[in-house]
């Protein structure tokens, strides 16, 4: 018999409040959503993604945390005593299975990803990026794509400093890291935004973002919108239920919540309202993928005064915003292998973090070597394309679905209204209609026009 509880438990609910922010605040509201935003032409994207933030992300994320704190284990073994409890089948565990799978795919590209951010933290403290052109810059980005061993550098850099945080344990790591970065996190941001309101063409920037046009909204783009939702707030493959695992009994759930949905959106616009006015300013196209970030920005800040110190200090913080959610995704599969008993924390973080490191080799080479290797079983993309389409836009909306089947319809309401407590009861009613009916046929219906929309072509 597994002792709840075994990892440890949160001080207080503010150290909840920050571990969640810091898991949902990472390189999805940073590096992702503006590219994205640009790729599927601005406004119609940012509503859809408010749309699918209110309506499905947030009900979901309140039934994960709930499942979470209910099972007080790894979210394998957590939900197994949760689906027990209400006289359903253990079988339920294969959700938490699918979702260390998940959380292995995720990390893989996300740690060669904040690898690209940590590189950035050197070069623009050199000064390399002052006075240069847009396509100086552009010409840099590429070297570097084409530079898998550069690439490999940083990524394991990443990696190590993942594992380091998961090996220090629930209290001395997890906590840790995320109580000191994010109020820096937050000045920073400020910063950025005032700089681009400043020297940026704020207005057309806030156009783009904001200026409704209905024709732009494509079943692909309201696909990409639900996706982003899921990954932007860590939902669907178990961090929050992990980290819900470790909250305080007496916590207000639905409130703190709340909180971590919209610091989270709120970071995601102030990235969008900053980096898209330096985007019109300095004259790039908003869509020019992932490399936005790496591009634009550092255009913007080699002519900016102080702009190596002020870049070096923003790419350090999208290293720490990523450093704080890479951990949160490793979590629950580290939680399961120390309860099986066979591992300590250490050698099963070790064991996850170097799986991870392996199949990220992959989307280091997606960018160089394997950059035409495209075949249909990829769905004509690369791995690191698909790697990331498979994750946002299949695997974490279906984690949740399933989620919100077992909260929804499964579990005794009793159970929810026991782990609920702390929230004012009127929204009760509200919040379980949403997750029985809204949430999860909004998921299916979405998915599933995509679905006829690709099949169809
Ligand atoms: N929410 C994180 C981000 O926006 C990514 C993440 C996804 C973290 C899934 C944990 C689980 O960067």
């Amino acid at each position: 018999m597994l002792e709840r509880g075994m990892h440890g438990q949160w001080n207080s609910n503010l150290t909840f409040l920050l571990t969640a922010t810091g898991s949902a605040i990472g390189l999805g509201n940073i590096w992702k959503f503006p590219y994205i935003t640009g790729e599927y032409g601005g406004s119609a994207f940012v509503l859809m993604y408010l749309v699918c933030i209110a309506l499905v992300g947030l009900p979901i994320m309140v039934a994960e945390t709930l499942l979470g704190r209910r099972g007080r284990l790894s979210p394998i073994n957590g939900l197994r005593h949760v689906a027990l409890e209400s006289g359903r089948s253990a079988r339920w565990q294969a959700v938490g299975y699918l979702g260390v799978m998940t959380g292995l795919l995720i990390l893989s590209f996300y740690t060669v990803i904040a690898g690209w951010a940590m590189r950035y933290v050197w070069t623009t403290l050199s000064g390399a990026f002052s006075g240069q052109s847009a396509q100086q810059v552009g010409e840099h980005f590429n070297q570097l794509l084409q530079n898998p061993g550069a690439m490999v550098f940083w990524h394991s850099v990443f990696s190590v400093m993942t594992a380091g945080v998961v090996m220090a344990g629930v209290t001395k790591g997890l906590a840790l890291v995320s109580r000191w970065m994010m109020p820096f996190l937050f000045a920073a941001l400020l910063l950025l935004l005032i700089y681009a309101a400043w020297a940026g063409d704020f207005a057309r920037g806030f156009a783009f973002m904001f200026h409704f046009e209905p024709e732009k909204l494509t079943a692909k783009a309201v696909l990409a919108a639900l996706g982003h939702s899921f990954f932007t707030l860590s939902l669907g493959m178990g961090a929050i239920m992990a980290y819900g695992a470790y909250m305080p009994a007496q916590a207000p759930i639905g409130k703190t919540i709340v909180w971590v949905a919209s610091l989270d959106t709120l970071v995601a616009l102030v990235v969008g309202l900053a980096i898209f006015p330096i985007v019109f300013a300095v004259g790039i196209a908003p869509n020019s993928g992932p490399g936005l970030l790496f591009v634009s920005l550092p255009v913007a800040f080699g002519a900016m005064p102080l702009g190596a110190l002020v870049g070096s200090l923003f790419f350090m913080l999208v290293a720490v915003a990523a450093w704080s959610s890479a951990v949160s995704i490793i979590e629950p599969g580290v939680a399961w292998l120390v309860e099986s008993g066979r591992f300590s924390r250490f050698s099963a973080t070790l064991a996850l973090a170097l799986s991870a490191w392996a199949l990220g080799l992959l989307t280091v080479l997606s960018f160089n070597h394997l950059a035409d290797f495209k075949p249909a079983w990829l769905l004509h993309r690369t791995f690191f394309d698909f790697f990331d389409l498979l994750t946002a836009q299949v695997l974490l909306p279906l984690g949740g679905v399933l989620m919100c089947v077992l909260v929804g319809w499964l579990m005794q309401k009793r159970v929810l209204l026991d782990e609920l407590e702390g929230d004012a009861s009127r929204w009760f009613p509200l919040w379980r209609f949403l997750v029985r009916f809204v949430s999860p046929l909004l998921v299916i219906w979405v998915m599933s026009a995509t679905l006829m929309e690709s099949l169809g072509k």
